[in-house]
């Protein structure tokens, strides 16, 4: 029996969430889920107050959610306005900086960031931005970026973030997707000692876009960029805009953000989150998670680019009045003291990374922890995958000292929040798992065959949820029929979250990683299915199957079955230049980390490509191959087994 951690009499006592509430708190959020939200939504303010809670379907053909539908409130003014009034000194955003040798931190307070989210909101409406229109934001993590999110909320313009690793390829599609009106960019993006230039990746993405699409440049390193007739200029802009505007009423139900994530099939698709449900469950999140309290500074290591970002970098954290750090680095840079350092320096009292960062900070040794005074961390998190054990051991005993609490906390772009976790003060932790559904989930094993409830603890089969909770996602970006397709199709009247679990025996939750063909390297989530078509869309590939295969620091890697033209020879050169390929069509973090040359794929007589095999072989787990005589060419397996490439 591996080892537990109850939660000690310290954390207990100061603890919002204790093993006494957390049993009949749940029970009233999933048996009266109208008296439970209806409670806890007046957790933000409220321009109309809601009087219906709850109108959610996830009826087949008929799914359709609904938070507190007839209610009216803002977002930008939740995050800002209502935490002047009280506590404008107050830090709100704590910068700091890629390279802290050249560049100073900055700390920004409620006061100072309702004047800067003010002044982007009168530059994009005097860009023609108005409620509804989207915008697209391709930022390094500087304070601007939340500027412009908490902007485009206050004017209700609906934003959609691309993250700054992305290439110029996958920001015009995205840029299109959601018909943007305007681009918000920099001229480059710092980060571990590098810099990438952002101005000029819009300036190639625009390329392909409508020319009415108008850019706007923010300066961060003041390195020279190109302008066209399409581009304005942020800081000089800034010196002629009003300083207040007031915050647009919108409802509930209007979207806030879209997402792009990647899926199992297809292009990444535009997840979009609503106003009203989201901002009451990234905030209720937050508090209960991290057992955040008044006055405590609070740090996710994540890119606003992604969901957790959004969720425990801006909203969540700035709707209950908390100081967030935005970090723009990386944890190795300029050394592997990095993270600790930013801990010291601003006396961080909860820290929330991924595993991928754990395990790589791990490998680099214990003195780069021990050499910073961490006598503030109270809470730690983890997000983005499953911690393995060694992992969860380093965190809790190097970097915890055995004092802080650490939540393995599952979720995903669509849920807006965290839904299975443990909380600080009320579970009994064991590594590895995201142990409790928080208040509102329902989560149900589903045998994956049969779609049969699995009852009972001790058992295996597909995480889904039973019912809807506020933070869920509304719809897929203009295709609601995907929507209930992608979430709803497999299992009749259940959410489905594309991961595999068990329930122990004492019915915790262990998240076992995804069932389909979606993979999670360094924590970020990727579809083989986009890699495929990156990779089938050069001229020397005829064919290419993706599947994921484990990887020391990055959980998963990428490994690349490809098979080339008649008239191409495999060699080196060619595999770099399918590299240096991928990373100009998606990103660096697309790039496959071992490719195969196939000669030909397994494939079933109908012409179906067997992605069980092609895993197994990339995990070098052979003896489980399975039937391969239904192959249209079973030969084709030998080859592939003989020339497997090595790597982790
Ligand atoms: C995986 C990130 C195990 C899971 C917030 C999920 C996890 C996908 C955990 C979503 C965890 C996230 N334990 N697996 N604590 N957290 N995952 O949309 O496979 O980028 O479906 O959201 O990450 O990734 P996404």
């Amino acid at each position: 029996m591996p080892k537990t951690y109850p939660p000690s009499a310290k954390t207990i006592a100061n603890a919002h969430i204790t093993a006494e509430n957390y049993g009949p708190m749940y029970e009233q959020s999933i048996n009266d889920p109208d008296t439970f939200w209806g409670e806890h939504g007046k957790r933000v303010d409220w321009i109309k107050p809601y009087t219906k809670v709850k109108n959610t379907s996830f009826e087949p053909g008929n799914v359709d959610i609904k938070w507190f539908e007839d209610g009216t409130l803002n977002v930008s003014a939740n995050c800002v306005d209502r935490h002047v009034e009280t506590r404008g000194d107050q830090t709100a955003i704590i910068w700091e900086p890629d390279d802290p040798n050249t560049t100073e931190s900055m700390h920004i307070t409620y006061a100072e960031l309702q004047v800067h989210v003010c002044k982007m909101a009168n530059i994009l409406q005097s860009l023609g931005v108005s409620k509804g229109d989207r915008v697209v934001l391709y930022l390094p993590m500087i304070p601007e970026a939340a500027y412009a999110m908490l902007a485009c909320a206050r004017i209700g313009a609906i934003h959609s973030i691309v993250f700054a690793g992305f290439s110029a390829d996958a920001l015009g599609a995205r840029i299109n997707g959601s018909d943007a009106k305007v681009v918000i960019t920099a001229d480059h993006a710092p980060r571990g000692g590098r810099s990438t230039p952002l101005k000029s990746n819009a300036d190639a993405a625009l390329l392909h876009c409508k020319e009415s699409v108008k850019c706007l440049v923010v300066k961060r390193t003041g390195e020279q960029t190109t302008w066209t007739d399409r581009d304005y200029n942020y800081n000089d802009m800034l010196l002629e805009a009003d300083d207040y505007q007031k915050p647009q009423e919108m409802n509930a139900e209007d979207p806030l953000f879209i997402l792009y994530t990647s899926g199992s099939t297809g292009q990444p698709k535009g997840v979009v989150h609503t106003t009203g449900g989201y901002l009451v469950y990234a905030s209720m999140t937050h508090q209960y998670t991290f057992d955040y309290h008044d006055g405590d500074v609070f740090w996710c290591t994540a890119d606003v680019g992604w969901v957790t970002g959004h969720s425990y970098i801006v909203y969540g954290p700035l709707a209950n009045g908390a100081t967030t750090i935005m970090f723009e680095g990386v944890p190795t840079y300029p050394d592997a003291g990095r993270f600790w350092e930013v801990c010291a320096k601003h006396k961080v009292n909860q820290f929330y990374t991924a595993p991928t960062a754990i395990r790589a900070l791990m490998g680099a040794g214990n003195e780069w922890v021990e050499k910073h005074d961490l006598s503030d961390l109270r809470l730690l998190g983890s997000v983005g995958e499953p911690i393995n054990p060694e992992a969860w051991n380093w965190y809790n005993d190097v970097v915890g000292k055995g004092n802080c609490p650490i939540v393995d906390t599952f979720w995903q772009t669509e849920t807006g929040g965290h839904m299975l976790t443990p909380l600080p003060g009320a579970t009994t932790l064991k590594p590895g798992a995201a142990q409790q559904p928080f208040f509102g989930v329902k989560p149900v094993v589903l045998d994956p065959q049969s779609g049969d409830v699995v009852h009972g603890n001790d058992v295996e089969g597909v995480l889904c949820i039973g019912d809807s909770w506020p933070g869920q996602m509304r719809t897929i970006y203009g295709d609601h029929e995907r929507f209930e397709k992608t979430y709803f199709g497999d299992y009749a009247g259940y959410y489905f979250s594309g991961d595999g679990c068990k329930r122990d025996e004492d019915g915790d939750y262990w998240v076992t990683g995804r069932v389909d063909d979606v993979i999670n390297v360094s924590g970020h989530r990727m579809g083989t299915a986009e890699v495929e078509s990156a990779l089938v869309a050069h001229v020397a590939v005829a064919e290419a199957a993706v599947v994921g295969y484990p990887h020391d620091i990055k959980g998963q890697g990428i490994y690349a079955y490809v098979t080339l033209m008649n008239n191409q020879e495999p060699s080196d050169e060619l595999r770099k230049e399918l590299e240096k390929w991928v990373r100009a069509e998606i990103g660096p973090i697309a790039k496959p980390d071992l490719i195969q040359w196939a000669p030909g794929l397994p494939k079933t007589r109908s012409g179906k490509i067997m992605r069980r095999i092609l895993r197994k072989i990339a995990e070098d787990d052979f003896g489980a191959l399975g039937d391969t005589s239904t192959l249209a060419d079973p030969s084709v397996v030998d080859d592939l087994i003989e020339n497997r490439m090595n790597g982790s």
